[in-house]
């Protein structure tokens, strides 16, 4: 299986914190040594990332589809070889629908978790095909979440915007199935992070969460076989049980609009 060992050079969203920052710098630590460009919006973070020899890009993700296009233009000129995107950027909000909700916090989350991907992924693809159809494998690893599988009610509007990222990233391992792009999705569970700082549930969340450390060497060796989905913990139980045969239907359903 194609593998991110094959990898040149590797851009990392949501590369200041977390997960983003682990992957990051264990990708560069890779023997391949391939170039790793880490972004995120806090400028002393990528500062602190460029300490350790990776190249930084600052964006924040949370914008216009000009802006963003524009972002995807430059990335390329600059890094002609860019052959990876980990699209790790993500937040998480709680909404109470019994009460006032907040809209454009809800709109913002599903921007970042969603749509900005989308888009990201639409700009970067005439690249990737491009690089693909000159034998170089590109791999595009959304980071989706074991609440896309099932959803959390706290989080109603994060889960189902990972929910979302689970089923295009889906449907688009169909749409690339005969090229040389590859969607390797990453599902994480709980995990060690700043994620949830910002709901105050940080301290509770800390005694069921797997291991920052723990996590980062899974995902890792599941990067390097290349699997299709990288799961692992309480997301491995939910992909297992709810998921198995998706990708199978999902292509039945294309082959047979191609025979229309
Ligand atoms: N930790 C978990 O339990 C868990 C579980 C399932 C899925 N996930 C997913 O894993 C991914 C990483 O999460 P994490 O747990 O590592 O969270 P984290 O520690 O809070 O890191 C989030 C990252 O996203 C970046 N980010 C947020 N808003 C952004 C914006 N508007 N523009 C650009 N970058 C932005 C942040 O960087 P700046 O603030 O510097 O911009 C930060 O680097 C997310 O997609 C999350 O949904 C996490």
């Amino acid at each position: 299986m194609p593998s991110i060992d094959e990898s040149k050079c590797v851009l990392v969203t949501g590369a200041t914190a977390g997960i983003g920052r682990a992957l990051a710098l264990s990708i560069a630590g890779l023997p391949s040594n391939p170039k790793v460009v880490a972004a995120g919006r806090r400028m002393d973070r990528l500062g602190e990332l460029a300490q350790s020899n990776l190249d930084t890009v600052q964006i924040d993700l949370d914008t216009d589809i000009d802006s963003l296009k524009k972002f995807v233009e430059d990335l390329v000129h600059k890094y002609p070889d860019l052959d990876t995107v980990v699209l790790c950027a993500g937040v998480q909000h709680e909404f109470d629908f019994k009460g006032e909700v907040n809209l454009a916090k809800l709109t913002s989350e599903i921007n970042i978790n969603y749509t900005s991907i989308v888009a990201f992924i639409s700009f970067i693809m005439p690249h990737f095909l491009k690089l693909a159809a000159q034998g170089q494998p590109c791999f595009i690893v959304p980071v989706t979440s074991g609440l896309g599988i099932v959803p959390a009610p706290s989080v109603l509007n994060y889960a189902a915007s990972k929910a979302a990222l689970r089923s295009f990233s889906t449907s688009l391992r169909v749409q690339l199935r005969e090229t040389n792009v590859h969607i390797l999705e990453i599902i994480p569970p709980l995990v060690e992070s700043e994620l949830h700082d910002a709901y105050d549930t940080t301290e509770k969340l800390s005694r069921f969460w797997m291991p920052l450390d723990e996590y980062t060497k899974i995902t890792l060796e599941g990067l390097r076989r290349g699997d299709p989905y990288i799961s692992a913990g309480a997301s491995e139980d939910a992909f297992r049980r709810f998921e198995v045969e998706k990708y199978e239907l999902a292509e039945a359903f294309q082959r047979h609009r191609e025979t229309w």
